[in-house]
């Protein structure tokens, strides 16, 4: 498995995971239009061409935004979000960011768990932030080494 930024080649693949996964998903032309921000960091988990999971992220001045983070079903529980995430945290410090702010919806027990596991804490709660179905979000936050 390789990990690397996402190009247009694999962005169909992230379409119809995000379909799979979210009850709000991203579709292919706002996925590609992340390829042309600046802002924006997305990351691919590649076997050959095959997209097993992926990570979005937008940077805004010092503070990186967690878009989504997503694994296929078949593929999950063999360290490749945290492997993800890592990598994002490795490059990020090199674009400036200095901390990673993300939402989790407040049952999602497995995201809830890889987030702590990498370290980052529960800094706020967002009452009914998530539709479909309405939840809670829970704000984790992470400060980057340098
Ligand atoms: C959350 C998700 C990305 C995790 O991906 P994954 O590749 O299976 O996670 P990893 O194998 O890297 O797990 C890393 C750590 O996360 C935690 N974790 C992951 N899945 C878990 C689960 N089902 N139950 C409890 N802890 C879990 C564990 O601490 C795990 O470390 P360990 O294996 O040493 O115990 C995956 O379940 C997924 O795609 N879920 C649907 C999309 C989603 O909810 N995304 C998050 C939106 S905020």
């Amino acid at each position: 498995m390789r990990i690397l930024p996402m190009d247009g080649s694999a962005a169909a693949q992230v379409a119809a995971l995000e379909r799979e996964t979210f009850s709000l998903p991203w579709d292919e032309p706002s996925i590609r239009a992340e390829l042309d921000n600046p802002l924006s960091l997305w990351l691919t988990a590649l076997d050959g061409g095959t997209v097993l999971g992926y990570v979005g992220s937008q940077t805004c001045f010092d503070d990186t935004d967690i878009l989504n983070v997503a694994v296929r079903p078949d593929c999950r529980r063999r360290g490749i979000a945290e492997a993800l995430m890592r990598e994002l945290e490795r490059l990020l410090p090199l674009r400036g960011a200095e901390r990673i702010t993300l939402e989790v919806r407040a049952s999602n027990d497995p995201a809830i768990c890889l987030y702590e596991k990498l370290g980052y804490a529960q800094v706020g709660l967002r009452k009914g932030y998530y539709e479909k179905p309405r939840e809670d979000a829970i704000i984790m936050q992470k400060e980057l080494a340098g």
